[in-house]
């Protein structure tokens, strides 16, 4: 097992990283390492003796070799924007910042493009629009979030259910294994049944059994119309059986997205922002919500307007009619991850229901958090149309485990997964049992000791520690 920076002099360390990657990408200042320890949640923080930026997969591996060699372990990182601890280095291991590789190019005639690890998915899909397609994965941390990081969390977003996850959009990637060869499949081609998938096996590993340095990516075209709207419900079961009828009755749907009364409440306080549906004399915090959004050829409006109006238990509707007015509606779901984030790092467990459990489970989790930690408050927002429910818990130490235990057994109980989107990072790592078997467990080892066999790859996240 690689070590992290015990025992080898910090000094002789950044030397011969430097002169791989050139001195001014060898970051040990603190002041410059700082943002790289810390994850955006602020619940996770390590320390390092070293952030190293290459330039290219030259220099990736060149890096990876070096660390190999002398038994030190790295992390891979892009925009540091996960959310489960495994991007930054909590036991001192060497941080690999690729956020250098940062070079993309569309190929308008297949509608694909070749992005290098450290692009931005907004700067991926600016570029898919300069070429007049469209990158389909989309998230709040877009302007920060990289290709590679998206790829190795096979990150889902706000519209999974119209178009699939990171993995439902990858051709190929280019990777620097942890057996130190460099892997390239960049062609593009549709239909490739030539051996083993190993862009979609890179896709979810959690920079734990390569590097990735570029993917290959399907485009699609533009949506022509966008309508979204707000619905409000008196509770979350109608407003999650509303958002699952919604799938069938209306074809056009791209997202489908849960608020919550109090989460509602917060957002509007936090953002200062006025509360949607002031004058209906409800009280928002009773109330439970959907952002629709779909997308047509032609009158997303009119379509979304009929499915919404044979749906029951819808109580006030607000239309974006302008593209503006859709942001603003777009902002109160977005803004959830920031109003929660400020009143104290939150353990954010990311999980799935199947569709029928989903209402038993948004009406019972709070209590299960407040059996385990009665000084907790849960909040609940998330991807409802894909059985995803985002609980955040705040009020309890970022160590403390007992309502991280509790909702994982809960959801493993009704049939659902500990990481429906997100991955499992260190954060995850001891529930893991809950959702794969021993057989599958055993697969994980064996993949990972054929293709990191040094073990220097994220070695803390992932796969549990032995018992
Ligand atoms: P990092 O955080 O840097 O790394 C994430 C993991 O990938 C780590 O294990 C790291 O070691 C590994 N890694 C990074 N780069 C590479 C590489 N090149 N090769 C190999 N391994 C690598 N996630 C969603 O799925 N859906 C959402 O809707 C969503 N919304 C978000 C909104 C906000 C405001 C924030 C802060 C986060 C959100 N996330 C969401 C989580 C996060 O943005 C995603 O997990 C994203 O994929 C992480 O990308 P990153 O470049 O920041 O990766
Ligand atoms: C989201 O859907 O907003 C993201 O997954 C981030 C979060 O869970 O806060
Ligand atoms: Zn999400």
């Amino acid at each position: 097992v690689a070590r992290g920076d015990e025992g080898r002099s910090p000094r002789a360390l950044t030397a011969e990283l430097a002169a791989i990657v050139g001195t001014d990408h060898v970051l040990t200042d603190p002041d410059l390492v700082a943002g790289y320890v810390v994850d955006w949640t602020g619940r996770f923080r390590g320390h390092t003796p070293a952030v190293v930026r290459p330039k290219d997969a030259p220099e990736v591996a060149a890096v990876l070799a070096w660390c190999r060699q002398e038994g030190v372990a790295l992390v891979p990182q892009g925009g540091n924007t996960g959310l489960v601890g495994g991007g930054v280095p909590l036991a001192g291991e060497v941080v690999l910042s690729l956020r250098r590789l940062d070079a993309v190019a569309v190929d308008q005639i297949a509608g694909q493009a070749t992005a290098h690890a450290g692009v931005t998915i907004g700067a991926l899909q600016r570029a898919a629009s300069d070429g007049g397609w469209s990158y389909p994965v989309d998230l709040g941390s877009r302007d920060s979030a990289t290709v590679g990081g998206t790829v190795a969390t096979n990150a889902g977003g706000l519209r999974v259910l119209r178009y699939g996850p990171t993995r439902a959009q990858l051709l190929g990637v280019e990777a620097v294994l942890g057996t130190g060869a460099t892997i390239s499949h960049l062609g593009g081609l549709q239909k490739d049944n030539t051996g083993y998938d190993l862009a979609g096996l890179l896709c979810g590993s959690e920079g734990t059994l390569g590097i990735v340095t570029a993917a290959r990516v399907r485009l699609v075209p533009p949506p022509r119309d966008v309508a979204v709207a707000l619905l409000a419900f008196d509770g979350a079961a109608d407003s999650v059986a509303g958002a699952l009828a919604l799938r069938r009755t209306l074809p056009a749907l791209s997202a489908a997205e849960l608020m919550l009364g109090d989460g509602m409440t917060l957002v509007c306080e936090v953002t200062g922002v006025a509360p949607p549906f002031a004058g209906s004399g409800r009280p928002l915090r009773s109330a439970a919500y959907v952002l629709v959004e779909a997308e047509a050829d032609e009158d997303a409006a009119g379509a979304l307007g009929d499915a919404v109006a044979q749906l029951p238990g819808v109580r006030d509707v607000a239309v974006a009619t302008d593209p503006r007015r859709a942001t603003e509606l777009w902002r109160y779901r977005e803004a959830h991850t920031q109003a929660i984030n400020s009143l104290g790092a939150p353990h954010k467990l990311d999980v799935t229901l199947p569709a029928a459990q989903l209402a038993p489970f948004v009406d019972e989790v709070p209590a299960v958090v407040a059996r385990a930690a009665p000084d907790a408050t849960t909040w609940l927002f998330g991807h409802i149309a894909d059985g995803n429910v985002h609980v955040n818990i705040t009020g309890v130490a970022p160590g403390d485990l007992r309502v991280d235990d509790a909702v994982f057994r809960f959801v493993a109980e009704l049939g659902g997964s500990i990481s429906a989107e997100h991955g499992i990072g260190t954060a995850k790592r001891p529930w893991l049992h809950l959702n794969r078997s021993q057989g599958e467990l055993d697969t994980f080892r064996r993949l990972k000791a054929a293709l990191d066999p040094d073990g220097v790859l994220n070695p803390g996240v992932l796969l549990p520690p032995l018992r």
